[in-house]
């Protein structure tokens, strides 16, 4: 009876520090997620989840038409992201297509091309419609109005979305697009996002208190018997 207690009781301890290691690793094996993606092949084309909105059809658009001038994560025609490229296409001016004098397809690119993400980055325009009608009527730069409306918008909601000026849960069009402002005031208090981390260190402490409160119960059984 005796060794069973004990046994019982040694128990616990293991079932705490197994639950614990077995969050932890969840917040590690996540950490460790979001560096990967970031490493592997930045040009790959972006998957779309089961059900994509909006802003998830624009990634792809983004992926197809702009990612190429302005960068994997929207940060511009950067020295840094020209790196991510076979060394043959880094120099975007001397390659012959986008040199002085191009090819029959191919275009005089112009040696700064702006970032596309990020607050400061949009804030001369002044709401979301006005960076849509932007977007379809001046880019992709070398083939501009090649955009459909609805491209266009679903474009504008991504960058939005990448920029976190833009929740996303609702389609991005011309009725409410105004009240989606870019200027500066907006561009000081950008939306918060959601800190999942903090859920999982509060989980974590939840589990430990309830071990804590089936320990003791069991003890004080033990010192009864
Ligand atoms: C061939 C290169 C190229 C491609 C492809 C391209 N852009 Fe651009 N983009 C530019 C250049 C260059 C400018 C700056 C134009 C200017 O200042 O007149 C620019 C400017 C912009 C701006 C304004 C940013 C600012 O602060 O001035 C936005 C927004 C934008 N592009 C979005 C897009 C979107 C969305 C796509 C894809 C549908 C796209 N671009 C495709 C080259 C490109």
């Amino acid at each position: 009876m005796q060794r069973r207690i004990l046994f019982r009781l040694l128990l616990v301890p293991f079932g705490i520090a197994l639950l614990l290691a077995g969050l932890f690793f969840d917040i590690w094996s996540g950490d460790a997620q979001a560096q990967q993606t970031s490493t592997p092949d930045r040009l790959a084309e972006p998957t779309l989840p089961a059900m994509p909105n909006q802003a998830d059809r624009g990634s792809q658009i983004y992926w197809l038409s702009c990612l190429p001038c302005h960068g994997d994560r929207g940060q511009g025609l950067t020295d840094e992201f020209r790196e991510v490229y076979p060394p043959e296409d880094r120099n975007c001016w001397n390659s012959g297509c986008h040199g002085k004098r191009p090819y029959d397809d191919g275009f005089t690119l112009p040696t700064a091309i702006p970032a596309v993400v990020g607050a400061a980055a949009l804030q001369k325009f002044s709401d979301a419609a006005a960076l849509q009608a932007y977007v379809k009527s001046a880019m992709p730069y070398w083939k501009p109005g090649s955009l459909s409306d609805e491209e266009a918008w679903a474009t504008t909601a991504f960058i939005l979305r990448q920029s976190e000026l833009w929740g996303a849960t609702s389609e991005l069009n011309s009725v409410n697009a105004a009240r989606v402002k870019l200027s500066a005031e907006k561009a000081a208090q950008p939306n918060q996002p959601v800190n999942a981390e903090g859920g999982k260190i509060a989980l974590i402490i939840l589990v430990v208190i309830l071990f804590l409160i089936l320990f003791l119960k069991m003890r004080s059984k033990k010192v009864v018997k």
